[in-house]
């Protein structure tokens, strides 16, 4: 019996010790696990004689049931009391006043890229890219830009640095976005309907150029392409973008090495006090060149122009970015003033689309 109240006596006291739920752990295994000391103790019951298990019996059962519920009672106060200290350190002061949150705005030339994209895909065109580094070959030649072209001196091109043993093609950085053109008729072949927007450089620096702007190129390549849908799909474009029922376009009779016929297209307008208006007035402003695709053109991007027609045209974005959104100075796109950001730049979720977003 001594030895009864000493066990009771021993593990009360350490179940009363115990800190936490793993040293609570320690105790439970020490007393009542397998190899633990009470366990132990009712394994021997079965060596004694009838009349000690009698007594003996009773009394470990007894000091198990007990020291069990003292465990389960420990257990419960341990939990309770952790919960607490965390309920303690993990409180939050909802009424603290938020931390601001710096925020940007969308370029207007990324909001043009974007509202042009949705309209040509309205109409059947997806978007498609080359790089801005471009070898003098998709830049000039397969657009059949000859070889004495005013257009490839180093006044107008920016040519990329090539050391004196270096054999590779020479590269300039596109001065247009029309080798996509040729890009695409690689890699799609005929039929083609896509446009290509992206960064164009030439070396100009005036308040109508800087030496980075940017072009969208249309092309559509298919059996019966005529000059008619060229202008059809101009309109559409116009009327869609500027916002406006009517838009008239004027078609002038030009020169392009990559077309044949070319046109240059204006865009009717007025100037009333200082206000630009589209579609009325008796002002043009140029927008765009375009024209039927040169067989030459073709060929260079492997279609057979006995097959397929074409018309193409590269349009500046940065200038009907400045007629839509009455921008006057070309320079201010690129000069990264914070204050013409947040005036002129878009909020995230104005998302233009032909039903809905366009309505500005
Ligand atoms: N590449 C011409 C430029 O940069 C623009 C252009 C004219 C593109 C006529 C065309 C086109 O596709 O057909 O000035």
């Amino acid at each position: 019996m001594d030895a009864i109240a000493e066990l009771r006596g021993k593990y009360l006291e350490q179940v009363a010790k115990a800190v936490d739920i793993n040293g609570l752990e320690g105790v439970r295994l020490a007393a009542l696990g397998k190899k633990g000391e009470i366990s132990a103790k009712m394994r021997e019951l079965g060596q004694m004689s009838a009349e000690d298990r009698l007594i003996a019996g009773p009394a470990l059962n007894g000091l198990k049931s007990e020291i069990d519920a003292a465990l389960k009672a420990r257990r419960a106060a341990l939990e309770d009391a952790e919960l607490d200290a965390r309920l303690q350190g993990e409180w939050l002061d909802v009424t603290l006043p938020g931390r601001p949150r710096p925020q940007g705005t969308i370029h207007p030339i990324s909001q043009v890229m974007e509202e042009l994209t949705a309209i040509f895909a309205d109409m059947g065109f997806s978007v498609a890219e080359g790089p801005q580094i471009e070898s003098d070959w998709y830049n000039f030649d397969a657009l059949n830009i000859a070889p004495e072209h005013p257009s490839r001196q180093e006044m107008d091109t920016f040519y990329m640095h090539r050391a004196a043993d270096d054999h590779r093609p020479p590269h300039v950085l596109r001065t247009h976005t029309s080798p996509v053109q040729i890009r695409a008729m690689q890699t799609q072949g005929a039929p083609i309907r896509v446009i290509a927007p992206g960064r164009v450089y030439r070396m100009d620096m005036d308040q109508t150029h800087t030496p980075m702007f940017h072009q969208v190129e249309g092309l559509a390549i298919d059996r019966d392409i005529t000059m008619a849908q060229l202008k059809w799909t101009l309109e559409e474009f116009c009327r869609a973008f500027f916002e406006v029922e009517e838009v008239e376009l004027r078609f002038r009779a030009s020169h392009f090495p990559f077309t044949e016929p070319s046109a240059e297209v204006d865009i009717r307008c007025s100037w009333e006090g200082g206000q630009l208006k589209i579609g009325e007035g008796n002002d043009w402003l140029e927008i765009l060149g375009s024209g039927m695709v040169h067989p030459h053109v073709l060929r260079s991007g492997g279609i057979d122009p006995e097959k397929w027609q074409g018309f193409a045209f590269g349009m500046g974005i940065d200038r009907i970015a400045m007629l839509k959104y009455g921008i006057p100075d070309l320079r201010a796109f690129f000069e990264s003033d914070l204050r013409w950001l947040r005036h002129y730049g878009f909020a995230a979720l104005d998302q233009p689309g032909l039903a809905a977003g366009l309505s500005r």
